[in-house]
């Protein structure tokens, strides 16, 4: 089930994944078919445990609950510090793919796994100070590498430039690593991004603070290289 959700994300690309941190709580199913009506084809999922980050979300019954509702792909960002303690729950609730920050593990190869030993797809986050080695030595080890262009933790934040060389030394050694960004992406700096080598651009505020989501996704689409 993962290959089959890694190959679909593989095939999508470059695609746009809404990042849900900002939808509508009180009519997520409502939100899951305005998403799903404007075409995108894997939906991000930002858990977050006050702990890895100050910062408080959702954990397995959301992703369970939306995964009821949907066939699109689950790309689960964990910005938590202990992701092999809940890792195995967010494959059981539906996960695709499980992203864990490189910051919040001793062991991080170690990780990246025992999180592919679960069956699902492994991705690899750093957040803008960390160096771009710590994903270059890990890239062999995971399907994806997830370049922070914000401190996980919050929507609606100012992109940090830094990500786009990371970007660009990332697709150099790797060419075929799906190569992920997340934080301040818009209808400014998406292009960039896209130029740099990137492949899944996530977006909160982008989308969920404008009226139209389908608008709103065919517009930052029209930004990509393809
Ligand atoms: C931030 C989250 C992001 C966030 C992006 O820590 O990982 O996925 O929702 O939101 P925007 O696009 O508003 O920066
Ligand atoms: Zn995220």
């Amino acid at each position: 089930m993962s290959t089959d959700a890694l190959t679909k994300i593989r095939n999508a690309s470059p695609a746009i994944l809404p990042s849900l941190l900002m939808c509508d709580f009180g009519n997520l199913l409502g939100e899951l078919d305005r998403l799903q009506q404007a075409g995108v084809e894997a939906l991000h999922l930002d858990v977050m445990d006050g702990h890895f980050v100050p910062n408080l979300t959702y954990g397995m019954p959301i992703v369970e609950g939306i995964r009821r509702h949907t066939d699109l792909p689950l790309d689960v960002h964990l910005m938590i510090s202990d992701p092999l303690r809940y890792a195995a729950r967010f494959v059981d609730a539906g996960a695709d793919l499980l992203t864990f920050h490189v910051e919040a593990v001793a062991d991080p190869i170690e990780v990246a796994t025992r999180i592919a030993k679960l069956g699902v797809a492994v991705g690899v986050a750093a957040n803008p100070e960390t160096p771009v080695e710590k994903l270059l030595e890990l890239a062999p080890h995971c399907d994806l590498a997830l370049v922070m262009s914000v401190n996980a933790g919050f929507g609606g934040q100012s992109f940090n430039p830094i990500a786009l060389n990371k970007l660009r030394s990332l697709r150099e050694r790797f060419p075929d690593l799906l190569l992920q960004i997340d934080g301040g992406i818009s209808l400014q700096t998406i292009g960039l991004a896209s130029q740099a080598g990137c492949d899944l651009f996530v977006v909160g505020s982008a989308i969920f603070g404008q009226p139209d989501y389908a608008t709103a996704i065919r517009d930052l689409r029209d930004q990509l290289v393809s």
